[in-house]
This record gives C-alpha cells, structure tokens and sequence, in this order.
C-alpha cells in the first residue's frame, strides 16, 4: 500500500511538527484538532518555524509555500475519511486516545493503519481497542519534531509485519532515523530519560540546587543541549506527570514514581512553556 494521505490528530506541541514535517515530505496532510482556537494555535507554530527557517536560510521559501499547501486543519473526523494513515498526538490518557480511535475507524477505509505518538502506553491495549489491531503500531518522534532526527517504531503484539515495515517506512519518508522499540512503558529513551528528569526535580525538592544551577550543571558539565528542568518545561509538566504515572503502573518502580513537586505544579497549571510558567517563567 502506497501511504498519499495522512491525518494527524491532536495539533499541540507534537502534533503540529507531526503534520509539518508530513507536509513537508509531500504527503496530503489534514492535522485534526478538538476546536478551531486550539487548531489556529497549532496552524500559526508550523507557519513560525518555517517562517522562521526561510529566515535563517534553512528552508527555501518555496519549499515552505510547498508544505503548508499540502498541510489542511479540521475539527471534523469526516475530512480524515481519505487518510491511508492517521497518527495520533493527543493528550496521553489511554481512554481518550480509545475514544479518538473510535472516531477515526467510523470514517477511514479499512486499509488505513492507525499509529500513536504515545510516550509510554501499551500499544498493544491500545490496537486491542480498535477494529484492526494488526493494521496499529506506534510512531514516537521527539519534541522539537522538525529538528530531532530520531523516530521509535514500536509493534504491538498484533501488529502486522506489514505494518511494522509501512511505518518503518513512512518514518525515514519523513526524513527520520527510525529505530525499533519494544511494546514496554516510555519504550527505550523515554525508559533512560523519565528516571533522569524526575530525579532532577527530586533535587530541587531536596534543595540540592537552585533550577539554574542544576541545569547548569547538566548542561555545562555534561554537554547535553537543555538543562533537565529546561527540557521538562519543555516537554510538558502534564505531560511528564501523565508519563511517569503510566510507567510507574507498569513497572512499580520508585524511579518511575511522580515526585509530590510534580503533581503540585501540574495541578496549579503551572505546565511548563506552553502555560507561561514551569520551572521557569515564560513570555506569553
Ligand atoms: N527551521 C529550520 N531549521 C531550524 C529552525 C527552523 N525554524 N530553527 C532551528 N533550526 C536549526 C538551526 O539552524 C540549527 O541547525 P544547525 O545545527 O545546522 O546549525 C538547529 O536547528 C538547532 O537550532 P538552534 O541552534 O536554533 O537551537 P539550539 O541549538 O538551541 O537547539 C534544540 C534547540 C534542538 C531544541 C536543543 O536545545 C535540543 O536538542 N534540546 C533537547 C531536546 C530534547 O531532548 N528533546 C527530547 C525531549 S523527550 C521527547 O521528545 C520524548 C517524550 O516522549 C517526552
Ligand atoms: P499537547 O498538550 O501539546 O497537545 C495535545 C493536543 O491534543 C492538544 O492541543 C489537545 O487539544 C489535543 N487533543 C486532545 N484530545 C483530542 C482529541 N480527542 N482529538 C484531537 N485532538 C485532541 O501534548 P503533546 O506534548 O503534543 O503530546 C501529545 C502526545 O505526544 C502525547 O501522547 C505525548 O505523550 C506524546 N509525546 C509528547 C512529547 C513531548 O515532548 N511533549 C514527545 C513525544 C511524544
């Protein structure tokens, strides 16, 4: 099956680099959100980052009138009923994502597969929940989208090896480095890199060191490009919150475990940059 069409559903901070770069590499993109403010914020960060990249010489300007004419927005299911593929990017809630399939499979044809950009849910509950477990697997691509060249493929236990090789496929179509993950919580980067950000906050509850010097510390000492508090500001204290929570149900460990500081500022709303305000404050 040759993949032309492709739907994205969620056009948050995934989402949106999701459809970009899908665009961007020709295919007939429609990027689904739950309403139209939300769907014109997503719109107006792809619209920046290629005007921002025709700005610093890193994409020519044809190339970006070329992707954002391939790329449409909706807020209905039906525009999606010609996708041959539809990756979702919603909030990671496993019920919601299983409601979202629903939508999805009441409008695509049969041969459209389904794959979730999920940072830590089983993919095999969440093929179990639709009509064509053996037609979903995950794609997990990295924040910021447009610039992280890695993708995880991740085979649920019914996933077809057809599937598995058209993602496989359609990732290095996008111009990613796809490597194969297991079908266990966070897969393997997020497995290595959860533990490492929740054990940052855990400094800063123990008052080990300021936020700076602790990212200072990483960033300078260890030479990785965002301090670890920087980078979950950056993910998403939500999102990080939703994923711990999930990993730590599926391994009962205490690494996995969201420390008490995490839970407080998610509740305050305090979500990191998208909010305005995280471990650092934020210009709206
Ligand atoms: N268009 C085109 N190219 C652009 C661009 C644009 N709008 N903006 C930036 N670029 C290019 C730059 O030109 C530069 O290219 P060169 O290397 O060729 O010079 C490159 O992208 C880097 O850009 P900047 O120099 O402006 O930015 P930076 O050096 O500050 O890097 C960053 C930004 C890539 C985000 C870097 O800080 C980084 O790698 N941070 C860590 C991100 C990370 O760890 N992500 C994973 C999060 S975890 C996850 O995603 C999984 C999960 O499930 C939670
Ligand atoms: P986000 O909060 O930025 O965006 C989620 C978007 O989904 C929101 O705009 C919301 O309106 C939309 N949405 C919610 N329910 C929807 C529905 N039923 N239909 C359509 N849209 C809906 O979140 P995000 O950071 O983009 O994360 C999305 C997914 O990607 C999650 O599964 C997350 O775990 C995963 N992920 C996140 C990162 C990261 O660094 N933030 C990295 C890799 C994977």
């Amino acid at each position: 099956m040759a993949i032309e069409t492709v739907g994205v559903l969620g056009c948050g901070l995934m989402g949106s680099g999701i459809a970009q770069i899908s665009a961007a590499a020709g295919f007939t993109t429609v990027v689904l959100e739950v309403n139209e403010g939300v769907l014109q914020k997503g719109l107006v960060r792809v619209n920046k980052f290629l005007s921002d990249g025709v700005a610093k010489g890193k994409i020519a300007a044809e190339d970006r009138d070329k992707t954002l004419g391939n790329l449409t927005g909706t807020t209905n299911y039906a525009d999606l009923k010609d996708c041959d593929l539809v990756i979702e990017a919603i909030v990671e809630n496993v019920e919601v994502k299983k409601q979202a399939y629903a939508q999805v499979e009441a409008h695509v044809g049969s041969h459209c597969l389904i794959a979730s950009n999920t940072s830590s849910l089983c993919i095999t509950e969440l093929a179990a929940g639709t009509t064509r477990p053996d037609k979903v697997g995950g794609l997990h691509f990295f924040n910021p989208v447009p610039l992280m060249k890695l993708v995880e493929v991740i085979r649920a236990l019914t996933t077809s090896q057809a599937t598995y090789d058209e993602l496989f496929a359609f990732a290095k179509a996008v111009g990613k480095e796809p490597i194969t993950a297991p079908d266990k919580g966070g897969f393997i980067v997020n497995r290595l890199l959860v533990p490492y950000l929740l054990d940052a906050i855990r400094c800063v509850e123990e008052g080990l060191g300021t936020v700076q010097d602790i990212d200072n510390g990483m960033k300078l000492g260890c030479g990785h490009p965002m301090g670890p508090l920087t980078l979950l500001d950056f993910v998403g204290l939500d999102t990080t919150y939703y994923i711990a929570n999930i990993m730590f149900d599926e391994f009962r460990e205490q690494r996995f475990a969201p420390p008490p500081l995490l839970k407080r500022m998610v509740l305050a709303g305090h979500h990191g940059r998208k909010s305005g305000k995280g471990f650092y404050e934020y210009a709206k």
